[in-house]
Order: structure tokens, then C-alpha cells, then sequence
């Protein structure tokens, strides 16, 4: 792992020092911290209150911030963000990261769309900018997941190459300093690895104990991306829309309780504890100082053990939690075909 100081286990009270927290170096060189603060609300949380949550959290020593266009709060977290600028930070101490929503893809959408999240977080670049999910697809915020957009299309990777080098264009004119993907599968990066003339500098997915990707991880791993880890507490609150009976939770886990009693921590700060010292980048959510502050104390003290780290390595039920219902395309498709699970880019 790296880590600005070899000390950065030892444990601390209170704030945490950002400068202790471990971080991750993209490819440019550009150092990403090694925890994040999450800002998609789940329906349960009005932007206000996430603002007022991203303004603490950097206040306890939170530098990264995962935001998108389509949590409708980055005017609020701008107005959060200006004031902690106010007040001494610098915009270089920080990384935000932004998303381009589904309905925004076309070519001549993509570039006012980053300018409205820059307007929005009142900042003139982003750290990085992920196109949010590899589909085109819209749907209203809060649909139920049989909801399905009239013009759905399939992923075609001839349009995501469109998209793609308007994100390419963004690091050109300097509004983006890394562009990344969110949301894409092995065969889907491959074409792109082939294809990008900037590539990705991280990948956003789905990382939690009971939903561990190897093959993802490994693939991004090997071809210097970073992997960002979305839902890393297995989202408890996440909307009903987003629940089946098959899905399970990481935070019941006997093996993550078990470590967590050991350690004398919640069953959250275990998994935020395993996704750091696995090798990616959690974005946990919370409004709650107690959770957000144990989340990135996590990163900084007492860490799990080999042995903890191989029992947790062990109990991947390749659970998706988010399955992306609402961009299937055709009638009679299953989830699973979004994902690419026969190895190569589903059929139109
Ligand atoms: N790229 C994508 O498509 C995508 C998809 C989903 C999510 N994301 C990003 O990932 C972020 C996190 O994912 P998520 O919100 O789905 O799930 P998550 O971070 O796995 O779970 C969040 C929930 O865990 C609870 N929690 C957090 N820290 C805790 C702690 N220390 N102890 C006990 N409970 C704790 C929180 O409860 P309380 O509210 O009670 O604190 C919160 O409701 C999002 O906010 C968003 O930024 C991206």
C-alpha cells in the first residue's frame, strides 16, 4: 500500500490528519486518497444534509469526495465546498470526483454536462470524471427497476467511443484532470484499453466482502487503473427498488462480525478496513459523524491481519447489489446479460 507516512496505522482519536491517510497513485502520477466520502443519498437524505455531512467529513480529515450529476445535491455540496475554500483549504487538497448521467452521452452533451457539475461544485476542474453507467439508457430518479426507457439501447461500443472522447476532450481543455469508467465489465475495458487515446485512470464498480470482482479487480490492477469501490458497506439503506430475497449482507456476515467483535469496531468499519488494505479506493456514504469518522479511521488504525484478510477473501457470494435493472434493453432479458457474464460484450 502506499502511504505518505509508514507510521499511518498507528491509531488516532478524533480527527484524522489527512496527511496519514494511505492513497493510491493513478497513472499520471496524481495521488488519490485511499478512502472517499460517498454523496448518492438513496432517496433518504435531502442534499442539504449530505452538503452539511461532505463539509464535516472534510472538517475530520476527509480529502475525496464522490459526487454525480444525478444525486441532484452538487449545487449544495458547491456551496459546502466554497465554504471550506473560504475558510483555507485549496482546491488542489482535494479530489472530486463527478459522473456524466445516461442521458448525456450524446457528443454534444457530454462537455456541458461536466461545465454544469464544474458550475454546480463551483470549481473549474475535476479531479476525475466517469461516464456513470456504459448505457445509454435514461430513467427518472426513484422508478421502480421494472421501469424501462423507450429508447433503451444496448451497450455499442462504436457510441461509447464518442462519449469517450469527449471525456478525452475534457482533459485536453483542462476541465478534467483523469477520466474513468463506472459500471463497465472486462471485455468492455479491454475494447476500450484499445481504443482510448487517454486511458482510464480509475473504475468505479461495485467492492464489497460479499461481492469481491477478483477477475475485475485483477484486470484493472494490471492494466494500472485504480479500482474506486462503490456500496463497500453492501449499501444497508440502499432503496427498496434495489433489494431481491436472493441478496445477502456483508455486515451479518459471521466471519466479518466476528473479526469486527475481535477488533471491538462495527462490521462497516470492517469491510472499509479489508477494501484499503485489498488495494481499492472505498467511497462508503454517511451523514453521521460517528460512521464517516470510523470509516476513514478505519484506514489509519489497527489493521486486520493476514488471517483476517484470508477468511474475508473467503466468503465472496458474488452478490450484486446493483444490478442496473432499469437499462435493459429488450423484453425477456435478465440482469445479468448488463454484465457481460458469458465473457464477452452482450449481443444488441
Ligand atoms: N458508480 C455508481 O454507479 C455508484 C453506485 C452506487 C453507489 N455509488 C457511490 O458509492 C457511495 C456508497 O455506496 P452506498 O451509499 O450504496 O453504500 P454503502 O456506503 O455501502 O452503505 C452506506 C450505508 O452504510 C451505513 N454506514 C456507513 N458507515 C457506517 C459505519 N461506520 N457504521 C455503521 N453503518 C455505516 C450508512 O448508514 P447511516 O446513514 O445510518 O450512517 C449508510 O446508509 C454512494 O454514496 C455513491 O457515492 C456509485
Amino acid at each position: 500500500m502506499d502511504s505518505q507516512n509508514p507510521q499511518s496505522f498507528t491509531p488516532v482519536e478524533g480527527v484524522v490528519n489527512p496527511s496519514r491517510v494511505p492513497f493510491r497513485t493513478v497513472y499520471t502520477g496524481a495521488k488519490i486518497p485511499a478512502v472517499g466520502l460517498g454523496t448518492f443519498g438513496s432517496d433518504r437524505f435531502s442534499g442539504e444534509t449530505i452538503a452539511e455531512a461532505v463539509k464535516d467529513a472534510i472538517a475530520v480529515g476527509y480529502r475525496h469526495i464522490d459526487c454525480a450529476a444525478v444525486y441532484g445535491n452538487e449545487h449544495l455540496i458547491g456551496q459546502a465546498l466554497r465554504q471550506v475554500f473560504d475558510s483555507g483549504l485549496k482546491r488542489e487538497d482535494l479530489w472530486i470526483t463527478s459522473k456524466l448521467w445516461n442521458d448525456k452521452h450524446d457528443e454534444a452533451d457530454v462537455i456541458p454536462a461536466c461545465r454544469q457539475s464544474l458550475k454546480n461544485l463551483q470549481m473549474d476542474y475535476l479531479d476525475l470524471y466517469l461516464i456513470h453507467w456504459p448505457f445509454p439508457n435514461y430513467h427518472a430518479p426513484g422508478v421502480d427497476v421494472s421501469s424501462r426507457d423507450p429508447h433503451a439501447q444496448p451497450y455499442i461500443h462504436e457510441n461509447y467511443m464518442k462519449t469517450w472522447r469527449q471525456l478525452e476532450k475534457l482533459v485536453e481543455m483542462g476541465l478534467a484532470r483523469h477520466i474513468g469508467t463506472s459500471n463497465v465489465t472486462i471485455p468492455k475495458l479491454r475494447r476500450l484499453l484499445d481504443d482510448a487515446r487517454i486511458k482510464p485512470a480509475c473504475s468505479e464498480m461495485e467492492l464489497h466482502p460479499h461481492f469481491q470482482q477478483p477477475e475485475l479487480f485483477q484486470y484493472v490492477i494490471d492494466n494500472g487503473i485504480v479500482p474506486i469501490g462503490y456500496s463497500p458497506i453492501g449499501s444497508p439503506n440502499r432503496p427498496e427498488r434495489d433489494r431481491t430475497d436472493a441478496d445477502t449482507s456483508p455486515t451479518e456476515d459471521p466471519v466479518i462480525v466476528e473479526i469486527a467483535r475481535r477488533h471491538n469496531v462495527h462490521p462497516a468499519v470492517v469491510c472499509i478496513k479489508w477494501a484499503v488494505q485489498r488495494g481499492q479506493v472505498p467511497i462508503p456514504f454517511s451523514t453521521r459523524r460517528r460512521n464517516y469518522l470510523s470509516n476513514l479511521q478505519a484506514a489509519v488504525t489497527d489493521p486486520l491481519t493476514d488471517d483476517e484478510m484470508a477468511a474475508i477473501a473467503r466468503i465472496d457470494r458474488n452478490c450484486r447489489l446493483i444490478k442496473g435493472q432499469v437499462f435493459l434493453w429488450k423484453d425477456g432479458q435478465t440482469w445479468e446479460e448488463l454484465w457481460d457474464v458469458s465473457g464477452e460484450i452482450t449481443p444488441p
